[in-house]
């Protein structure tokens, strides 16, 4: 069965059960600080789990696209050197939502494995949990008799917390779990060794491909478990995994998933498959770095050097690097690999297939720039190596080793490969402090410390009025205390909010509650996982009276301005650019629209134009503003409205509407095109590669943005006293060509002069050489020249001239041909002089200069050129 029938059955098995089928999240997590990717299937559920969301739906099955690179779940290290562990991999998943428990559960996935997969029992392992004392979590016997009626006894085993309690992160939704671990070795080993001693042992071929997690759980932060509200079922099984087994293989990259970009990269790299191991391991990274970037910057995160663009542009790094080791790969390979994933992929995940030419541009790029840098790395470990040998040290130490792989972004292995290669081992302990100590200072600035939150009113869920209101009467549902860098502040969550939160780009707002004792300010709302959560300084005294809450109006107004402006901008940059063009971030401000987009090349100054005189005439037209709260994303689609790649939608979307514009958005909108007043953009640059940004401004700001600029005009012509500043300009521009000119011959006239006038006071001196020590206070260029041009044409002339110019010392040496021919080098003299005034310079054989600090010492270097010289010509 190949991988895209394996992945319907899966889907289509959950539906016969009443499974709402729904689509993978964004792999790049966006509003949840605790973390940065989705490793699981359930992270989309969270909230739903925890009771801060109601589903619309009870049960429900999807195939989650999955990263594990960072936190409590990272399986980097692991990926290529074994045969089934991924960065990026996809989860099939069925959940229960306070509906079936652990008997449906169990029955379901028997029933799936058993009977429609065609799997064998007897290769089949499921674990138990143990239980924890500490934590007040019994045996799960309860499983255990469920398992019995499917597997052979012996084939049920205990498990302990780490592997069969599963947890999303440090704090969070969990419960215990059964594992379903299958056993793939051919008949003669399983006799040899029963399969049951190898579960959870790390045998590429008895591994565990499928999670049942009952959730019960939430771990608070200090560690203590609460019980949810309801309980929950989430599974999660290894879709690679399953193919491997459906499929025949004994390892992950032998299925069609993995061989189709194996076999094009052999193609590429003209090195088989299979012949040899490294070339091998390194063709598994690749393969599996290369699905684990594509995505990523398919859902909306590029390379960069912050946070989960930083694990992105790291994972790329590493494929580079593999290939450059392994493969002899010189030039950007990974990016050619991208229409063969895409072909592979696309079917499911259309964002990627959407999105093709800025996948393969990004990675292009990031490889280009990689490589650059993978040379320059090698120069310069190679000059360290040399070094070393030199003094006859053979450990590379580790603060070595730390700043290329810190500054130049070299792998440590890959220094460990090159001292080998020369003979030499790297001080990796040293290494590792240093890393440590990385870790430790980026930890430090970074932590924020969040207590679990207080209820004062239990089970509430925001109601948002915002969209309808800017004032309305609150009361206080929940509050905690966060500290980070020191600075102690208050989240709270209210039952009601007219306040919006930042999300979409759009900035959250300010303002602030007031009761019948007191006023406090609200100096942010953030949105954090479903929470609307509202910043504040101090905690009202009476966390339990009765509030009005008031958000900034004026702020407001600003930022629906900008907003609708934002999609006025998108849909006139598509008309004016083409369809490729798609939104890749914004951001909302009163004050200023930031909107970042796929597009290959600079805009034109006639494009920016027409973009702004689009706007600015859809502005003119004044459409309406059209809302529509509760539209379906299939609806809103086949009625043509923009959505964006990497953004999570609910089953109920809300759309804005106006002119040709058609959106999904949640953000705060004009009532009117016309209220936005006037468009204007401020700047357009490239912020990576196929990737654009614009910053414009609407309504007073544009105005107060055109006034500037006029009245620099103003100031500039009134400068010139004259109404055309472009003729002014060019005037100026030409008088200044015209007197650096004559400037140029009269310095050359004066060069010429004193030249001469040195020439008259020359005399054959001491061993046969005309010497000139000059002390003219004129500038190093002039020196040089009078220097060149009395060397030219005296070929037996030393120049010599020491002076302070502008507070420093400044030496220069001239020689003529003759005096060349007797051994003596300018250049060098310079040098070798110059470190008495703590200076250095150099030039040529003829003419050397050099520039210092110790003005003190300026005589003793004249001197000591000419001590040097006269060394060399009395011989
Ligand atoms: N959450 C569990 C896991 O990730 C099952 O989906 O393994």
């Amino acid at each position: 069965m190949n991988s895209k029938d394996t992945r319907a059955l899966f889907l289509n098995f959950f539906k016969e059960k009443e499974h709402q089928i729904v689509k993978s999240a964004p792999m790049v997590v966006k509003n949840d600080p605790t973390l940065m990717f989705t490793n699981a299937g359930m992270n989309q559920f969270k909230d739903i789990f925890l009771g801060n969301e109601k589903s619309k739906y009870k049960r429900a099955t999807d195939t989650q696209k999955c990263l594990r690179v960072s936190g409590k779940h990272n399986d980097l290290e692991e990926v290529g050197h074994d045969t089934y562990h991924h960065t990026m991999f996809e989860m099939l998943g069925n959940w229960s939502f306070g509906d079936y428990f652990k008997k449906e559960a169990i029955d379901w996935c028997c029933e799936l494995l058993i009977e429609r997969y065609g799997l064998d029992k007897n290769r089949m392992y499921a674990t138990i949990y143990e239980g924890d004392e500490t934590d007040g979590v019994t045996y799960d016997s309860e499983a255990y008799e469920l398992w019995k009626q499917y597997l052979p006894e012996s084939h049920i085993l205990t498990g302990n917390k780490k592997d069969n309690f599963w947890e999303m992160g440090e704090v969070g939704p969990c419960g215990p779990c059964s594992e379903l671990h299958y056993d793939l070795r051919d008949d003669s080993e399983r006799e040899r060794v029963d399969g049951k001693l190898l579960v959870n042992q790390d045998d590429p071929l008895v591994i565990e491909i499928w999670n049942l997690v009952f959730i019960q759980y939430n771990r608070k932060k200090g560690g203590a478990l609460e019980l949810l509200p309801a309980k929950h079922i989430d599974t999660g099984m290894g879709f690679e995994r399953l193919c491997m087994i459906l499929q025949n293989k004994k390892s992950n990259y032998d299925t069609d998933i993995f061989q189709v970009i194996i076999q094009k990269l052999a193609n590429i790299s003209n090195i088989e498959y299979g012949k040899d191991e490294k070339a091998d391991v390194a063709m598994r990274v690749i393969a599996d770095h290369l699905r684990a970037i594509s995505f990523s910057i398919a859902d909306g995160q590029m390379p960069s050097n912050v946070k989960a663009g930083y694990v992105i542009r790291r994972i790329l790094r590493r494929a580079v690097r593999y290939g450059y080791t392994f493969l002899n790969m010189r030039e950007p390979f990974i990016c050619h690999l991208v229409p063969t994933l895409v072909e592979q992929m696309g079917e499911q995940f259309e964002e990627i297939k959407a999105q093709q030419d800025l996948i393969f541009k990004v990675i292009e790029e990031e490889e280009n720039s990689f490589l650059r840098t993978l040379s320059t790395g090698i120069v310069m470990l190679e000059k360290i190596i040399n070094k070393c040998k030199a003094g006859n040290v053979n450990t590379l130490n580790g603060t070595d080793a730390f700043v290329l792989y810190d500054t130049y972004g070299f792998p440590l292995d890959l220094t460990e490969l090159i001292c080998k290669e020369n003979g030499m081992l790297v001080d990796n302990d040293a290494f590792s402090q240093e890393l440590e100590k990385q870790k430790a200072r980026s930890r430090n600035s970074a932590v924020v410390e969040k207590d679990d939150w207080v209820e004062i009113i239990s089970g509430v869920e925001t109601n948002y009025i915002g969209y309808d209101f800017s004032e309305g009467d609150i009361k206080i549902a929940r509050y905690r205390q966060v500290t980070s860098k020191n600075k102690t502040f208050y989240q709270l969550v209210f039952d009601v909010t007219p306040f919006y939160g930042t999300q979409g780009g759009q900035q959250g707002e300010t303002g602030y509650i007031q009761s019948e004792t007191e006023k406090i300010n609200i100096i942010d709302t953030q949105k954090e996982n479903g929470l609307t959560i509202h910043i504040v300084n101090e905690l009202p005294s009476n966390l339990t009276a009765n509030f009005r809450a008031f958000a900034d109006v004026e702020a407001r107004r600003k930022s629906q301005a900008n907003h609708t402006a934002t999609h006025l901008l998108q849909a006139a940059l598509r008309k004016v650019l083409g369809d490729h063009v798609e939104q890749k971030g914004s951001m909302v401000s009163p004050n200023i629209l930031r909107f970042d987009f796929s597009h290959f090349s600079g805009l034109t100054d006639e494009e920016t134009y027409e973009v702004e005189r689009l706007v600015n005439a859809e502005i003119r037209a004044n459409h309406p503003v059209i809302e529509n709260r509760c539209t379906t994303v299939d609806e809103a689609k086949a009625a043509g409205a923009m959505m964006l790649f990497g953004e999570k939608y609910g089953d109920i979307v809300r759309s804005i509407s106006f002119g040709d514009s058609y959106e999904l958005c949640g953000g705060m909108h004009a009532k009117s095109t016309g209220e936005i007043g006037l468009f204007k953009i401020m700047s357009e640059g490239a912020i990576s590669a196929g990737i654009r940004r614009i910053e414009a401004v609407t309504g007073a700001n544009a105005l107060e943005h055109i006034n500037m600029i006029q009245k620099t005009f103003k100031e500039i012509q009134s400068l010139f006293n004259s109404p055309s500043i472009v003729a002014s300009v060019e005037k100026v521009i030409k008088e200044n060509n015209d007197l650096s000119k004559q400037i140029s011959a009269f310095t050359k006239d004066k060069n010429i002069y004193i030249k001469n006038e040195i020439v008259k006071t020359l005399e054959v001196g001491e061993y046969g050489y005309m010497w000139s020590i000059a002390t003219m206070s004129a500038p190093i260029e002039v020196q040089k020249d009078v220097a060149s041009m009395l060397t030219k044409e005296i070929d037996t002339a030393i120049y010599i001239s020491g002076v302070v110019i502008d507070g420093k010392p400044q030496l220069v040496v001239g020689v003529g041909a003759k005096v060349i021919e007797k051994g003596v080098n300018a250049s060098a003299i310079v040098k070798e002089a110059a470190k008495l005034i703590n200076g250095g310079g150099g030039g040529q054989p003829s003419l050397a200069s050099a520039g210092g600090k110790n003005v003190d010492k300026i005589g003793d270097a004249v001197n000591k050129a000419i001590e040097l010289i006269k060394e060399i010509v009395s011989k």
